[in-house]
């Protein structure tokens, strides 16, 4: 199994993965989700380290941790010296020492990437300005159990071009998934994740970027949203609602994709802003059950880190 070397790594981005090791993680986390499977990590320690808030990842990390036997340690920043201005450099030196694997949620993908380098242990991202690798195996866990398979599926993302976005680009491409992401113009995604994605798909998938959320969506089977204003963008927040008004996910879009077509979103939603309640509330949303795959993908995902026998 080539997950068993993943072993002491990190994983700071999706794409750090080859298309094997993630559908191998997949199968891992279904295994996990149906009981077929039991691991046990008696006495191994994860600390969360969340500079954001978090109710999803720091829950469905802590449940996955306990229910692997091990155990979990809250280090708040606002708590810790690391949030008085302790460097980088020497908090992942001494978490490095007490700690088996660290997850942390914070701004810059460069200072996950300085936790990483100082600490040996394994590092996940847990959510950064750039990234968001745990939501999109969950993600891919979800679609795979609602069609039976990734590879060919037309997934259109509306909205802002973030993390949540960037890392369904490299995710998507990695497992042949067709992925168009629609946003206004000049909230596009990166153009350089965009060029490594399309790198990643080859000729397996395409990966397209728009402006029109009406044929964006025209026939696709899974329609996704995030927030239009994410984390640290408060302060524009005001500025960008009647812009994506248009890339709203409601009942009149949803008609022009296909009639089974499932919705995704990473929650929290703005209700009324990038979705509307009828379509959060309808039976096409799998937003809870791919909230639930958190806890699944990540439980494998922890396992994989720490070691599989
Ligand atoms: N989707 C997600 O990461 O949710 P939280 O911010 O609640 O962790
Ligand atoms: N794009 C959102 C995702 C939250 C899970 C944010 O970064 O705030």
């Amino acid at each position: 199994m080539s997950i068993k070397n993943l072993k002491g790594k990190d994983l700071l981005e999706v794409a750090a993965l080859n298309s094997d090791e993630v559908r191998e993680l997949l199968d891992l986390a279904e295994q996990l989700k149906s009981g077929k499977l039991k691991l046990t990590y008696n006495n191994k320690v994860l600390g969360l380290l969340f500079y954001k808030a978090s109710t999803r990842t720091r829950v469905s990390f802590s449940v996955a941790m306990y229910q692997l036997g091990g155990q979990i340690i809250d280090l708040n920043p606002n708590v810790t010296q690391v949030g008085r201005g302790e460097p980088i450099q020497d908090t992942a030196r001494v978490l490095d020492r007490y700690l088996d694997i660290l997850a942390v949620r914070t701004f810059k993908q460069t200072d996950l990437e300085t936790f990483a380098k100082y600490a040996e242990i394994p590092v996940i991202n847990a959510l950064t300005d750039s990234y968001h690798p745990c939501q999109i195996l969950a993600d891919l866990l979800t679609i795979k159990e609602c069609f039976g398979t990734i590879e060919g599926i037309n997934l259109t993302y509306l909205g802002d071009g973030n993390n949540v976005a960037h890392s369904l680009l490299l995710g998507g491409a990695l497992m042949g998934m067709n992925v168009c992401i629609a946003t206004p113009d000049r909230y596009q995604p990166n153009p350089e994740i965009v060029e490594r994605a399309r790198q990643i798909a080859g000729n397996k998938s395409k990966i397209a970027i728009a402006t029109d959320p009406i044929e964006a969506v025209k026939g696709v089977q899974v329609v996704y949203t995030d927030v239009w204003a994410s984390m640290g963008q408060e302060a524009s927040a005001d500025v960008r609602i009647p812009i994506f008004q248009p890339y709203q996910v409601n009942r009149q879009l949803l008609t022009h994709a296909d009639k089974d077509a499932i919705v995704l979103h990473c929650l929290p939603a703005h209700r009324e802003e990038e979705i509307t309640e009828e379509v959060i509330e309808a039976s096409q949303s799998r937003v809870w059950d791919q909230a639930e795959n958190r806890m699944h993908a990540q439980k494998a995902l922890l396992a994989a880190l720490l070691g599989l026998e």
